[in-house]
């Protein structure tokens, strides 16, 4: 099931973030202090016994444009959908906010490409997504991330 996290789950979230072997540098870890101002950016995925398995997060950037970002889902649930599911329900939430472009800086080009996201030159967004960029230590010279598109 997928619903809006709520104020009990940010624990988890920041551990879904952390970094770990299997997913190191491909998401940033937030801090707890981000998770509670943004909280209602997030949305979860739940297992049957109501466990926290994966998060996603849609990000208002500026005026038309949203950010993706957080996604994961934990190593024994990936493969079912759930991340596509995820994406579905922040693209869904845009188009209720009035936001027709959507966004994602990642190194998972495959997944989004299966999702109809398109490849786009970064400096075409705002420049406001590079302010996470500025404080990234991969940035500039170790990043491999590109900008992924919908239009929505
Ligand atoms: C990327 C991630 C979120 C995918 O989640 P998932 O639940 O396993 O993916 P889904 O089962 O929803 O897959 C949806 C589609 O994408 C495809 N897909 C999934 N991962 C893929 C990958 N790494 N490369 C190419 N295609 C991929 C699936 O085959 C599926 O295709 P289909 O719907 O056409 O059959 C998950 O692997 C993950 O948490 N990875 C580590 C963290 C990470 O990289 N986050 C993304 C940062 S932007």
């Amino acid at each position: 099931m997928i619903r809006k996290a709520r104020i009990e789950d940010v624990k988890v979230i920041h551990g879904l973030l952390m970094h770990t072997d299997e997913h190191d540098g491909l998401v940033l870890p937030r801090s707890f202090s981000q998770l509670y101002s943004h909280l209602r950016d997030f949305f979860v995925t739940v297992d049957e016994d109501g466990k926290v398995v994966g998060c996603c997060a849609l990000n208002i950037i500026w005026e038309n444009l949203a950010e993706i970002r957080s996604l994961v889902i934990i190593q024994e649930h990936r493969g079912k959908k759930l991340g596509r599911r995820l994406v579905e329900a922040c693209l869904s939430e845009a188009v209720t906010l009035g936001i027709y472009k959507v966004y994602t800086l990642t190194e998972q080009t495959g997944f989004f490409v299966h999702l109809d996201f398109k490849q786009e030159d970064m400096d075409s967004l705002n420049q406001k997504i590079f302010i996470d960029c500025m404080n990234c230590p991969r940035f500039p010279d170790h990043c491999n991330e590109v900008a992924m598109v919908m239009n929505l």
